[in-house]
């Protein structure tokens, strides 16, 4: 392993790696700027930002594109590469506009942090500058303004290299080159997005979230998307000034997060532009519908209303459809309570998502759960009744009650058949945090919190333990489904205490032989994988829930 000193600091790391690489291992005071280079791309070697002294070399190297050797001595604040990196910056915003307070990406745009960085505040260019077509509509979530582009080809390696989609190129030279789409394409790919995250600049901008909110407002936290099976890790970013706010936007938009074990550093448009449901058509209050009356509960009266509707019912006469969108924390607890304290009633949680199967062999699943392997490894696949046995059971007049938990009826069969089971069963309890068909025609209605608004854990199709973080407050009364089962739990004389989803977790993975061990903390950011037969299973019943 080669072994060479960066800005005094020695560093030994493997050979075919890079200098800039090794210094980002570093704690370098003045960390060695950058635009081409991306981690998930090919090196362009293009932009010269990186450029840094070497000893005994002629002239400053690119840094991203130039392997390190043994006794290296690199110089980062060397006399000519500050003075080469002053120069790239200068030659830059000799044709970018300096119109930083209208750019969208304000705040978190490369440019403005390297200028800063590399201390060039003043130009020595005209004010006259080269102009290039604005607010160009290139694709169905991305506009271009070649103006802002510093041509680092990023987004045009992106469609090369990662989608094989190919529709960006450069065209033209000097002066007048510019990013644009090939003939006859637009950017319509399944991870278009991601070219918005790619530009260091504001080139590239998203249609959902271009002049929505200053970068600097915005809060991220710690996430994992909810729209498939595959996990991706990402950042949920909201804006703090909007925080439980009833019918404002508080959730901006959807982040990757870098995750070498899930998506590396993407995600799909699907998952990237679905969270309208955190801040729209929410539920808020608990209601209780007699005779066409309905009465607002508080949670503990909705509680008590709940186990009246379950100590009514026979067992044998109730179904429930829980939800794989729900955690690995509300499913354990709701199965403590069903097959606990309600032995013969059929629970399901196989009905399929509100949204079609689709995939494409790279991050997209077919299924559109996010806890499918959750549900599979807590015994639901082995031992829960089918979600089409319990609508066959209520067509049929075979069932009192109906209990469904997240999943909006009239889009997962056909609207008559959903009508006659709406019309045939007795009782109907729904929980969720969306309204839905279902919910405005059930006798109870409890309103749950979304992914956003609260901690849990899933399990990814691969069988990866992932954990995720209350980025905001719960909407008016809206609980997190597992203190649901908790309190009816405490109801039925089995008092569960945990205050929190950790130390519900905490529960789970003491009497669950794959979580045996694992503590909230010890998952961390990245997740962690469950090896065993019981997820191998999963990955079959996932595949049956998808085809049903
Ligand atoms: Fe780079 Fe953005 Fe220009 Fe593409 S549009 S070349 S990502 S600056
Ligand atoms: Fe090294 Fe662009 S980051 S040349």
């Amino acid at each position: 392993m080669p072994k060479l000193t960066i800005d005094g600091q020695t560093v030994e790391v493997p050979a075919g790696t890079t200098i800039l690489q090794a210094a980002r291992q570093l704690k370098l005071m003045h960390e060695v700027p950058t635009f081409c280079y991306h981690p998930g791309l090919s090196i362009a070697g293009n932009c010269r930002m990186c450029l840094v002294e070497v000893e005994k070399a002629p002239k400053p190297v690119a840094s991203c594109a130039t392997p390190v050797a043994e006794g290296m001595v690199v110089h980062v604040m060397g006399e000519k590469a500050v003075a080469a990196r002053k120069a790239v910056i200068e030659f830059l915003l000799s044709n970018h506009p300096l119109d930083c307070p209208i750019c969208d990406r304000a705040g978190e745009c490369v440019l403005q942090d390297n200028s800063m960085q590399e201390g060039l505040l003043q130009s020595r260019f005209a004010p006259k500058k080269i102009n290039k077509p604005k607010v160009q509509d290139i694709g169905p979530h991305v506009v271009l303004d070649a103006e802002r582009c510093i041509m680092c080809s990023r987004c045009v390696r992106f469609v090369d290299e990662v989608t094989h989609t190919h529709e960006l190129g450069i065209f033209g030279r000097g002066n007048s080159e510019q990013i644009g789409l090939a003939p006859g394409k637009r950017l319509d790919n399944a991870y278009s997005g991601n070219v918005v995250d790619l530009c260091p600049v504001g080139a590239l901008t998203a249609k959902e979230f271009r002049f929505q909110s200053r970068a600097w407002f915005l809060h991220k936290t710690e996430s994992v998307c909810p729209s498939c099976a595959r996990g991706c890790s990402i950042t949920v970013e909201t804006n703090e000034s909007r925080i439980n706010k009833v019918g404002q936007k508080r959730v901006y938009r959807l982040m990757p997060r870098e995750n070498p074990h899930v998506n590396r550093f993407w995600m799909c448009d699907e998952g990237r532009f679905r969270f309208g449901f955190v801040d729209e058509n929410r539920l808020v209050r608990s209601v209780a519908r007699e005779a066409g009356r309905e009465t607002v509960l508080t949670f503990q009266e909705a509680i008590e209303a709940f186990k009246r509707e379950l100590d009514t019912a026979h067992p044998e006469r109730t179904g429930v459809l829980l939800s794989r969108g729900s955690t690995l924390e509300d499913l354990f607890l709701a199965r403590e309570l069903f097959q606990g304290h309600h032995g013969k009633t059929d629970v399901a949680t196989d009905a399929p998502a509100d949204r079609p199967p689709s995939e494409d062999g790279f991050l997209i699943h077919p299924d559109k759960w996010p806890n499918s392997a959750g549900a599979i490894l807590l015994g639901y696949g082995d031992h829960g009744h089918r979600w089409v046995e319990v609508l066959d059971d209520a067509e049929h007049n075979r069932l009192d009650l109906l209990v469904v938990v997240g999943h909006d009826l009239m889009r997962i069969a056909p609207m008559a058949q959903i009508e006659d089971v709406l019309h045939r069963v007795k009782r109907m309890v729904y929980v969720g945090p969306n309204a839905t068909a279902g919910s405005a025609r059930a006798n109870l209605v409890i309103p749950t919190a979304t992914f956003a608004e609260r901690d849990g854990t899933w399990v990814n199709a691969d069988g990866r333990l992932q954990r995720f973080h209350k980025a905001l407050e719960p909407l008016g009364d809206a609980v997190p489904e597992w203190r649901i089962w908790r309190d009816l739990l405490g109801r039925y004389g089995t008092p569960f205490l945990a205050t929190d989803e950790a130390a519900v977790f905490k529960a789970a993975a003491s009497s669950i032989p794959q979580l045996k061990g694992l503590t909230y903390d010890a998952i961390g950011s990245h997740g962690v994988a469950l090896k065993n037969a019981a997820l191998k299973r999963a990955d079959r019943a996932t595949a049956g829930a998808v085809r049903s």
